[in-house]
């Protein structure tokens, strides 16, 4: 595109326009990508995000949910499970979570091993039973340990190694020392998830503090917490000065959301998706969680989108609550359909997807 037809961004837009380098061959263009959510972003749901909207619709990058190093290092084929083949298009990064610099820097070396193109260390889990044991965000408090697990990971593998970090335990009072310690460790980059441990996901998170952060770190930043749309993104990059963004609960609020705003990036005309792309997104991810888990999983895992979803289907309370209380796949499928059919879509299943309840029952 000529400068002259170029749109002309605003200041939100140019800074997530630009792709961001993390150095050794790794890019995230557009420097807006998914979170790593336990129990959320297994390979499944990465693919599924990443192909939603055809080619030019997916994340800029995406990452494991995290991967807990405890008494030994993590093998190469779990990782390799969690994994999956390498995507030509998107780089989807391994997170790590551990307290020993040794064990976690030999995970690194089998992510990379397992083909991981980069690697980021969690420091922002509050779950107790991982504060309890001083690691995710209760290493918040020690920016030491922080330093030494960074620097061990980024010494033994050749890929950018990152870090994720909160804004602190308590408050941010900290923040300095920790982004100095992920900055002096090597990092090609930190992600601070603006909220402390105590905040857990309480809303609103805090972006005057990410802006803060801004002036605290040479290193490329991305803002985490809250982005829900494009609006959210381009105005956190806008008052904020983050080099890129990154979506977690939004992305099962909307699937759709990445193809969204690289549609605002381009000028483009949003994507427009219909209860027909819902179903079809559902009956994908049914049949690729059935390959692998069992009908109670699956079940687990459609609810918990369901929970969030607030595209496509608008789904008021009481059917929220329905869906959640079904029992079986055909009941929440039924459930499902009767609102598509409300929404005006009457064909029923898309091709490849006929008949799902009966099959969900036989499963
Ligand atoms: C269900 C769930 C699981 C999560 N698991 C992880 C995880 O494995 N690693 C991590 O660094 N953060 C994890 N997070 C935090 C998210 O990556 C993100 O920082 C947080 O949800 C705030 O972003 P959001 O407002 O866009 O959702 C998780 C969040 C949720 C809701």
């Amino acid at each position: 595109m000529s400068a002259a037809t170029a749109p002309r961004l605003g200041q939100g837009e140019a800074a997530l326009a630009r792709p961001l380098a993390l150095g050794r061959g790794v890019t995230l263009a557009p420097p807006v990508v998914l979170a790593p959510m336990e129990g959320v972003t297994h390979r499944v749901f990465r693919d599924l995000i990443c192909d939603l909207a055809g080619p030019g619709g997916a994340p800029g990058a995406a990452w494991t949910e995290f991967l807990r190093v405890s008494k030994v290092a993590l093998p190469v084929k779990a990782i390799r499970a969690e994994l999956g083949p390498p995507r030509a298009d998107v780089p989807v990064g391994v997170q790590l979570m551990g307290t020993d610099p040794g064990r976690v820097a030999e995970s690194a070396v089998h992510a990379v091993a397992a083909g991981a193109p980069m690697i980021d260390l969690n420091f922002g889990c509050p779950a107790p039973v991982v504060f309890d044991k001083c690691a995710g965000s209760a290493l918040l408090d020690a920016p030491e340990r922080i330093e030494a697990l960074v620097g061990a990971a980024a010494r033994a593998v050749d890929v950018p190694v990152t870090a994720k970090v909160r804004l602190g335990v308590r408050d941010g009072s900290r923040l300095a020392e920790v982004l100095a310690a992920v900055e002096a460790a090597g990092a090609a980059a930190v992600t601070v998830h603006a909220r402390t441990r105590d905040d857990r996901y309480a809303h609103p998170a805090r972006w005057d503090e990410l802006a803060r952060a801004r002036g605290l770190t040479r290193l490329p930043l991305i803002g985490n917490g809250d982005v829900l749309d494009p609006d959210d993104a381009l105005r956190m990059a806008r008052e904020t000065g983050v080099d890129g963004v990154m979506i977690g609960r939004g992305a099962l609020r909307d699937p759709w959301v990445f193809a969204r705003v690289r549609a605002r990036l381009r000028g483009a005309p949003p994507p427009a998706p219909g209860p027909r792309d819902l179903l079809a997104f559902h009956a994908r991810y049914r049949d690729a969680m059935a390959r692998q888990a069992t009908p109670l999983a699956v079940l687990g895992q459609l609810k918990q989108l369901y929970r969030r979803l607030d595209v496509v289907l608008a789904l008021d309370e009481e059917r929220r609550r329905a869906l959640l209380r079904a029992q079986t796949l055909a009941d929440l499928e039924a459930l499902v359909l009767a609102r598509c059919r409300d929404a005006g879509w009457t064909d029923g299943w898309p091709d490849g997807a006929q008949d799902p309840a009966g099959s969900a029952q036989e499963r």
